[in-house]
């Protein structure tokens, strides 16, 4: 592991106030590490506890770890529930049915307030009209939605009468979309009109449309439901499109919730690997439940008086974690966002904080990275022109936050008084795995600091041996946790290849990213993936995506991409690209690349377009044919080729690369 090294010298510390300390959930060092001996202890007891503590339950599970099919994990046996129950009826029943669920706030400055009752019957109404519509347990429902509270309602619906959902973010393509229905088996779509994003309005059905036009005869949709977001001009299918309000607006206010096994899947939602297509990861309903309610209440300490606020979007693991199920499992009060960042202008999440008295904001670090450029370049959208004495904690998700954009969060945002916490997770694990607890842990900036207490994260070689604090090496964690993905939906064998290889022993979650513990506390830092997974604004991109999408393109032969550093978006998407005719200069290349970056957007979308696309006559390959893409990481850093090019079949090519991005 010699290309992981710490780069971080980071030596301030910051200390919780010992007032945060007193109130925190979680308070002080030694109850975090007698959390952590407890699991020690009693591995299997400890989640247990917790389970019964912090779920609703309508039948007691019988035993809390089954690993007789390893890695294929099972939790909570025996146990019954229902995830909507959980977040909606068991606030209501205890008497908090006026106590704000949601505020939302739409992309034009709108507000709407949701109580916890009014969301209960807008869900169990929903519920009711997606039961109508023949949706029942067990069927795979596509959700593609812009940030609403209708998002929110198809979710939890869903979970009410134990449909999947597999929320497909409203960026992503027809094709993407087209993808994503066959592979989940999907029987329905719940779509909208049209997105209202930074001020403009932008179609969302007709990318149904097409999608289910490509994969006409070959799907299992009967119908597509459609929230009339703006009453914008929406073609309607007769016989398969429904309008939301049409078949929900006389839908009676009750449904009884229907009560699944803990295993049952509450959810998929595809994400990037380093192979092939995207891959459906399936979580659990009790395991993961457990663990959203617990994290909310450990690493964000909500308390009844929070407003909680994640900007992250209900397409991600996040938007799902910690908007639709995690807060609302604990009864706070939640921020839903439908706009951007930068709209109407760079001061928008400052000035909702200020507005709505936000005590809790989750962020990702490329906005804070491209609100500290706007800030400096104009003080009146600067943190420091904004009333953001509400905030008590902030959090940080998605990607490495560099100590610089760390410190000016801290200061410019937290005002120096508020933890930050720096979450690392991923889709896979349901929830956080290393993080702060904001009453605990002493922060250092850039390390996501140790893990959550019950998850045995490690670092470890090739072999899958640990390897000594100080050095760097695969993120691993070593024994199954509730939250943790079940397998890859319709392909076993590729879930245990990718997450528990055969190399490390078989036994060893595989995280796919590359960390190193500080030698003298055994803090975490991440020092990013170590497969072919890109981070771009914290959205994962698998290279093999791009590549594959670039070469259906006619005009291309061969296509190579990998990230290089950017400051903006973490990493940015550099393609090299063999077309099939002669290689354009000038003008014409300009016209083939915005030609290349328009076709990525259309084939995955806008996120995956290449930012750099170089055209060379050939790609730097061994004899053996196998593209070097370590070449290529240096190329599009525009750094000079020290490595060993020995092996290299055609070393000109280097310098024809080169010159192109020059
Ligand atoms: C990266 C998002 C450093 C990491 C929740 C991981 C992070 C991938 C952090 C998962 C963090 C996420 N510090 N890196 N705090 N959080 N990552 O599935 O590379 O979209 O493997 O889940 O994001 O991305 P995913």
């Amino acid at each position: 592991m010699s290309q992981i090294e710490s780069v971080l010298q980071e030596n301030r510390v910051f200390a919780p106030s010992e007032a945060f300390v007193k109130q925190a959930t979680v308070s002080g060092m030694e109850a975090y590490q007698a959390l952590c001996a407890e699991a020690d202890r009693d591995y299997a007891g400890y989640w247990a506890r917790l389970a019964k503590e912090h779920v609703v339950w309508k039948e007691p599970f019988t035993q809390s770890l089954d690993e007789s099919e390893a890695p294929f994990y099972k939790w909570f046996t025996g146990g019954k529930l229902n995830v909507s129950y959980n977040c909606l009826d068991k606030h209501v029943e205890a008497g908090n049915g006026d106590k704000v669920a949601i505020i939302f706030e739409a992309d034009g400055g709108e507000v709407t307030k949701v109580t916890y009752k009014d969301l209960l019957s807008r869900v169990a109404k929903f519920a009711n009209a997606l039961k109508a519509q023949g949706i029942k347990k067990g069927d795979r429902v596509i959700i593609y939605l812009p940030m609403s509270i209708e998002g929110v309602v198809a979710m939890q619906a869903c979970a009410r009468i134990g449909a999947t959902h597999s929320v497909v973010f409203g960026g992503f393509s027809a094709k993407s979309l087209e993808e994503r229905i066959l592979d989940a088996g999907a029987v329905a779509i719940i779509t909208a009109d049209e997105q209202a994003r930074g001020g403009k309005h932008i179609p969302l059905k007709p990318a149904v449309d097409e999608a289910l036009d490509l994969v006409a005869g070959k799907s299992a949709i009967k119908s597509v439901i459609v929230y009339k977001r703006t009453g914008g001009a929406c073609a309607m299918k007769a016989g398969r499109d429904v309008w939301w309000h049409d078949i929900t607006d006389s839908q009676s206010e009750v449904c009884e919730p229907e009560w699944v096994d803990a295993e049952h899947p509450l959810f998929l939602l595809y994400t990037s690997g380093s192979t092939g297509k995207p891959k459906g990861v399936q979580h659990s309903t009790g395991g993961y439940l457990l663990h959203a309610v617990l994290t909310t209440k450990w690493t964000f300490d909500v308390k009844p008086n929070d407003v909680f606020w994640c900007t992250a979007d209900i397409g991600w693991v996040t938007g799902h974690t910690y908007i639709t199920y995690g807060p609302l499992a604990c009864g706070a009060t939640e921020i839903v966002f439908e706009g951007v960042p930068t709209y109407p202008d760079a001061g928008r999440f400052w000035k909702m904080i200020q507005e709505h008295k936000v005590s809790i904001f989750y962020t990702a670090p490329t906005a804070i990275r491209s609100l500290i450029k706007a800030a400096e370049a104009n003080p009146a959208v600067a943190p420091k022109s904004y009333d953001l004495s509400s905030l008590r904690l902030l959090g940080s998700v998605g990607e490495p936050i560099n100590p610089e954009a760390w410190m000016w969060y801290y200061e410019n945002v937290g005002g120096g008084r508020c933890p930050i916490v720096d979450t690392f997770w991923q889709t896979e694990t349901g929830g956080h795995m290393i993080t702060p607890l904001p009453g605990v842990t002493p922060l250092v900036p850039g390390s996501c600091t140790l893990p959550f207490p019950g998850i045995q994260a490690a670092i470890v070689d090739e072999t899958g041996a640990d390897v000594e604090w100080g050095k760097g090496g695969f993120l691993v964690v070593k024994k199954p946790w509730p939250s943790m993905i079940r397998t890859i939906w319709g392909d076993p064998e590729r879930f245990k290849k990718s997450y528990f290889p055969e190399d490390l022993g078989g036994t060893l979650y595989l995280a796919g990213d590359g960390a190193v513990r500080d030698a003298k506390n055994g803090y975490f830092t991440i020092m990013g993936r170590i497969d072919d997974v890109l981070n771009v604004s914290g959205h994962r991109m698998g290279t093999m995506e791009i590549e594959s999408a670039l070469v259906s393109n006619p005009l291309v032969a061969e296509a190579a991409v990998v990230g290089r550093p950017d400051d903006l978006t973490g990493e940015a998407i550099c393609a090299f690209v063999v077309l099939k005719g002669a290689r354009p200069n000038g003008d014409a290349a300009k016209a083939v690349i915005k030609e290349l970056q328009d076709w990525v957007g259309k084939e995955i979308g806008p996120i995956a377009k290449p930012k750099d696309i170089r055209f060379g006559e050939n790609l730097p390959k061994t004899r053996s044919g196998k593209i070097m893409r370590r070449l290529l990481r240096s190329l599009a850093k525009g750094e000079e080729i020290t490595q060993d090019v020995s092996t290299l079949e055609n070393p000109a090519i280097l310098d024809q690369l080169k010159q192109a991005g020059s």
